[in-house]
């Protein structure tokens, strides 16, 4: 039975909360603030401080963790590989592409979306100036097997120039089960590796041992499906697991990234406990 979802545009009012966690923590753009993001934002705060206090870490902390790690990973490929274009999937109300575009003048940013999300966003880009030839948005849905929104067609569309690409999708993959994101993990495979020297960054969970707060996530996962009618699913039990099977659906260098590890280094705030959320950098 095929049970790949056809619409998941459920999902799409949760890059209103993550967009005010960037505006907050001061690295996003007032053309990118929402009132919809503020409220949101007021109304999670009382569950974020009790999240911290029991489980040592909330969503805002994995939020920055994951987002802060991934702009040092692009920063990396385009600083020390030379890599000049970057591809956001799922871009909801991300400054990324306005922070990388002010810090690297010369690079082709792409952001990408469902075609609602992509138009409020370039709306907003375009009312903060920020649009040009180089800082394109464009409608993308990673469902899509046919059309002008399939991955294959965006990626020849705006990158028509051919070269290594960075593609990013954060807090997007575990909105679907296993099998769903995997088939799009091995269409993303196929076509970086007609490009040498791209490399692909996603962000993945993994269920803490302690029981009670193991139960906390479960239900909280059970509660995010319900209300972005999506199958919020953590995929895998390990970082070796993550690894395995990215490298089976055609990745041949796939390394896991712990926060832990970027304490003291990134500006990220620390977890009390093992951090939940991982960065996966896999390449062809
Ligand atoms: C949790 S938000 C993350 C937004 C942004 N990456 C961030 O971290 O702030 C999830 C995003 O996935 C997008 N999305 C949902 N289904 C999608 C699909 N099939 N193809 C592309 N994007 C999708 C939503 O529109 C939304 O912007």
């Amino acid at each position: 039975m095929n049970t790949k979802p056809t619409d998941s545009s459920g999902i799409s009012f949760t890059a209103l909360y993550t967009g005010a966690v960037w505006h907050r923590n001061g690295l996003s753009d007032e053309s990118l603030s929402t009132i919809q993001g503020h409220w949101l934002y007021s109304l999670m705060s009382p569950f974020e401080a009790a999240s911290k206090t029991v489980a040592g870490g909330n969503l805002r902390t994995f939020l920055l963790q994951r987002h802060l790690i991934i702009d040092h990973l692009i920063e990396e490929a385009v600083t020390q590989r030379g890599v000049t274009q970057v591809l956001e999937i799922a871009c909801g109300l991300s400054p990324r592409g306005i922070r990388l575009r002010q810090r690297f003048p010369t690079l082709h940013m792409v952001e990408a979306d469902l075609p609602d999300m992509a138009a409020r966003k370039a709306a907003k880009l375009a009312q903060g100036g920020y649009l040009s030839p180089q800082h394109q948005v464009t409608p993308i849905d990673i469902l899509a097997d046919e059309g002008e929104q399939t991955l294959e067609a965006v990626v020849e569309r705006v990158f028509d120039e051919g070269g290594p690409i960075v593609v990013v999708t954060e807090g997007l993959s575990n909105y679907f089960t296993l099998e769903v994101i995997g088939g799009f993990w091995q269409r993303l495979a196929a076509i970086l590796a007609k490009r040498p020297g791209s490399v692909y960054l996603t962000d993945s969970y993994l269920l803490p041992t302690q029981p009670v707060i193991r139960g906390g996530i479960n239900v909280l996962r059970r509660m995010l499906g319900g209300m972005t009618h999506s199958q919020v699913t953590i995929h895998f039990d390990s970082d070796a697991e993550a690894q395995r099977h990215l490298a089976a659906l055609g990745f041949a260098e796939v390394k896991v990234h712990n926060p832990r590890h970027y304490y003291g280094r990134l500006p990220i705030p620390e977890s009390r406990n093992d951090p939940l959320v991982r960065i996966i950098e896999s390449r062809t």
